[in-house]
């Protein structure tokens, strides 16, 4: 059984980018344990049922797109994009049901900057308000950001976070030769302070044995955003004009699955000419990535003891401490406090 602490609940889930949710065309997913059925409306408004038919629990991401309705495969039922039960076509005419009291649970769903987002509530009451707004991805309302990969990784959702978050992974998973070298180690000194949901190493200069910020010329500065339930946002400004957001957002999918996209946006010409060996080098981050939490699952499966050593370790203390803490207000139906203090952390990378 899975533990119930393993997912936070009344926060928003990255589903996927939106170009993968395409008209007329239902996609079931898992999303932290909820299997889901997502689609566009006929004004192409991205929204999510619980995939389960309310008759006899068909999933609805097997049945088809008819008219405005959602058809189960099963017995014909339909329902509206909201759920609500539309008709029932095996119900003789003139009968007494009133198949609108019939529904299925809808989440809550946003699509932010072309990507699209699902709430997952505490409790599933019908027209459940989100507790907050979807993330803030920082990027103007009528700009998109591109899609470089997703893969999944073979982990739960807390060994994904570490390993996103982690600063002394980096010296020996992503030692591409263009890009770092590991001879090259250098005592790093970065400032960190709370956000909303999460924390913030604050805006600095990248280090100077990152060769790959070597190619943004003129005044270069960085800001890392962590907040649950997985997303690490990095936001790059060049000069007084340019700017890069590059997002990698955690979706678990289940105890033993992860995913992981990177999105990306950019005000300078490289998202044209330069794109593709940059989305290259994207993926081959990711590809080291998963090569090791390959490594990681057979590692895991013999239950070894776990430690969190010292400043490098640092943030996925507090990644717990907060998903700890969530936890309990939304129980307790109380605000956040976010126990994450300023403060400097050092590690040799
Ligand atoms: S299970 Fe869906 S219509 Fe019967
Ligand atoms: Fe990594």
């Amino acid at each position: 059984m899975t533990d119930p602490s393993l997912y936070l609940k009344n926060l928003w889930y990255f589903a996927f980018h939106g170009s993968l949710l395409k008209n007329e065309k239902l996609v079931g997913k898992e999303v932290a344990g909820e299997k889901i059925v997502f689609g566009r409306d006929k004004n192409g408004v991205a929204f999510a049922l619980r995939d389960n038919c309310a008759h006899r629990g068909v999933p609805l991401s097997q049945g088809w797109f008819k008219n405005d309705t959602i058809q189960c495969c099963y017995h014909g039922w339909e329902f509206g994009t909201d759920g609500v039960c539309k008709n029932i076509p095996a119900l003789p005419p003139g009968g007494t049901v009133d198949v609108s009291k019939i529904k299925v649970f809808q989440y809550p769903c946003k699509e932010i900057n072309g990507t699209v987002w699902v709430y997952i509530p505490e409790k599933k009451l019908p027209n459940v308000e989100p507790k907050l707004p979807p993330p803030d991805l920082i990027l103007a309302k009528d700009k998109k950001f591109l899609h470089v990969e997703t893969v999944t990784l073979p982990a739960d959702i807390d060994h994904s976070v570490i390993g996103l978050i982690d600063p002394s992974h980096v010296t020996f998973v992503h030692q591409s030769w263009y890009w770092r070298s590991a001879k090259k180690l250098k005592l790093k000194e970065k400032k960190f302070e709370p956000t909303p949901l999460g924390f913030k190493m604050v805006r600095h200069e990248p280090s100077k044995n990152s060769k790959g910020y070597g190619i943004l010329k003129g005044g270069t500065s960085t800001e890392i955003t962590f907040e649950i339930p997985g997303i690490r946002t990095e936001h790059i400004k060049i000069g007084e004009k340019h700017e890069i957001i590059s997002i990698t957002v955690l979706t678990p999918l289940n105890e033993k699955e992860t995913e992981l996209t990177h999105i990306f946006y950019s005000t300078l010409a490289i998202s044209r000419w330069l794109w593709w060996p940059l989305k290259r080098l994207g993926k081959q981050f990711i590809g080291q990535d998963l090569g090791v939490f390959r490594k990681l699952s057979e590692g895991l499966k013999s239950k070894p003891t776990l430690s969190l050593i010292g400043e490098p370790d640092m943030q996925a203390r507090w990644y717990y401490e907060i998903k700890r803490l969530w936890a309990i207000a939304q129980q307790n139906n109380e605000p956040f406090v976010n126990p994450v203090k300023p403060q400097t952390l050092h590690w040799v990378t």
